[in-house]
Order: C-alpha cells, then structure tokens, then sequence
C-alpha cells in the first residue's frame, strides 16, 4: 500500500504513521526527519538544510524530490511507504507523477492553525527514530525519555512559536494547493482522498483511519 499523509506542520503526520507503518508493515518516508538525520551527520545538505529549517522556510524541490526517489528505490519500500511530509509543493507531486509513481491514498489531517500553535509547545522527539510524542496527549512512559530506547526526548528546534508561525504561513502558501490537485486525482484516477478531523484524540485518529484503509 502507497499512503501520502497531508497537513499542516503539527497536524499528526508523524503520530499516525506509527500507527500505519505497523499496521501495514510498510516503512515510513519522512523528509523532515531524513533531513534532521543529515543536520546530524553534518554533511553538506544536512548544513545548507539546517538554515532553511530553522527559518521554517521549504528545502528546494530539487534536493527534496533526489532525496525521495533514491529512498523509494529501496528495496523495503517495493512492498509500499508512506509519505510523511512529501510531496509539499505541487513541483514535487508533479516530479512523483512524472516518475510514474502513484499512490493508493491521500490522507488529509485538519486541524486550525491555533490548535497547532499550541500543540507544539508540548512536542518532544526522539532524535534516532523521529518518535514523536506531546507532554500532555501522548504522554512516554518514562518522562522525559523514549518508550523504546530509553534515551533523551528532545524540542525541535523549529517548534518554538515564531517559527511555527512562519511555518504555518508557508504551508498555507506553498502546500495548500496540494489539496485540491490531490483531490482532482481521486476523481479520475484509483487514489482514494480521506478527510480526517486532525483534532480527535490520537487514538479516535486512529481507528478512523484504519477503518478508512481497511485494517
Ligand atoms: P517536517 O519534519 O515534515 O515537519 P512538518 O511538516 O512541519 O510537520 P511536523 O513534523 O511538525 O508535524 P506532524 O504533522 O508530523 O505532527 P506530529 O505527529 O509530530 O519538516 C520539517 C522541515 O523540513 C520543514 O519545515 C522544511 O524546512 C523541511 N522539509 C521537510 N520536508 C520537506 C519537503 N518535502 N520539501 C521541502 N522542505 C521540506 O504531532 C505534533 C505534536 O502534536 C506532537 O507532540 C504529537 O504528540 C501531538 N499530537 C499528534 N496528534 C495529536 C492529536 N490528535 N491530539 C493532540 N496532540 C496530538
Ligand atoms: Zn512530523
């Protein structure tokens, strides 16, 4: 199964593709985490990316859609992925179409730009494996450290409340039209679009969701 997830920056991609890379045994794509892994190798697009990201502005589609394709030509991904924040500009859905890749779902998450202002202040993520999890709504076990491996939790650094803002404006500029373009292909190609209300608590999101996808 081939899944893009869609919505704003904090609207659950990350949190519900935990739940769908087990569900389907499918690996999780996601470009914001591949790029911190490079900020963490230091190498020179992990430098360049750094900047941008902490500006809460977009990586250029170029090193973005080399990025995806060498990834998806993996072979854990011949069975399917899901695409946690890819495409994010109609230039990178074009550059998937054009390379014939094509997916079963689209994913939609609302949630109202002030719910996610909110919400980031209480992100904590687990470096290694891009675990996400919130102070309050999901909560580790352990405070302060992963479920997992028992390391450190950690703030983005992009989560503090400026940057989410700017990140928020860029979404609705750059990543927005995604939604209608995604939504036209429903109507004349197989790809199923789902509309989810991204406010639910983790759990109702889920079980929406497998619902929604035939769990
Ligand atoms: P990326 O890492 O993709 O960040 P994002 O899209 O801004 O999304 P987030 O990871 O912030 O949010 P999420 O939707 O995954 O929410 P989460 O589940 O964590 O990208 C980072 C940067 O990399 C970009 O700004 C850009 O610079 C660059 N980049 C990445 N991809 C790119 C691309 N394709 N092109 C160009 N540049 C790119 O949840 C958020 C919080 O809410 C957590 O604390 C979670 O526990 C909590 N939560 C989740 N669900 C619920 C719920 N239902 N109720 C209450 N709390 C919840
Ligand atoms: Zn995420």
């Amino acid at each position: 199964m081939r899944i893009i997830l869609l919505g704003a920056p904090g609207a659950g991609k990350g949190t519900q593709a935990q739940f769908l890379m087990k569900t389907f045994g499918i690996p999780q794509i996601s470009t914001g985490d591949m790029l911190r892994a490079a900020i963490q190798s230091g190498s020179e697009l992990g430098q360049k990316a750094k900047k941008v990201m902490d500006a809460g502005q977009l990586v250029s589609d170029d090193i973005i859609i080399a990025l995806v394709k060498e990834r998806i030509a993996e072979p854990d991904c011949q069975n399917g992925f899901l695409l946690d924040g890819f495409p994010r500009t109609i230039p990178q859905a074009d550059a998937m179409h054009e390379a014939g890749i094509d997916v079963d779902h689209v994913i939609e998450f609302n949630v109202p730009d002030e719910v996610i202002v909110k919400r980031m202040s209480g992100r904590r993520v687990h470096p290694g494996s891009g675990r996400v999890y919130h102070v309050e709504h999901n909560p580790p076990q352990q405070d302060g450290k992963d479920d997992v491996t028992g390391e450190e939790l950690v703030i983005r650094p992009d989560d503090q409340e400026q940057t989410v803002r700017k990140r928020l404006a860029v979404y609705h500029e750059q990543t927005e039209p995604l939604l209608a373009y995604y939504r036209d292909k429903a109507e004349t190609t197989a790809t199923e679009y789902h509309q989810i209300d991204g406010t639910q608590n983790v759990e109702a999101i889920s079980r929406e969701l497998g619902e929604r996808l035939g769990a």
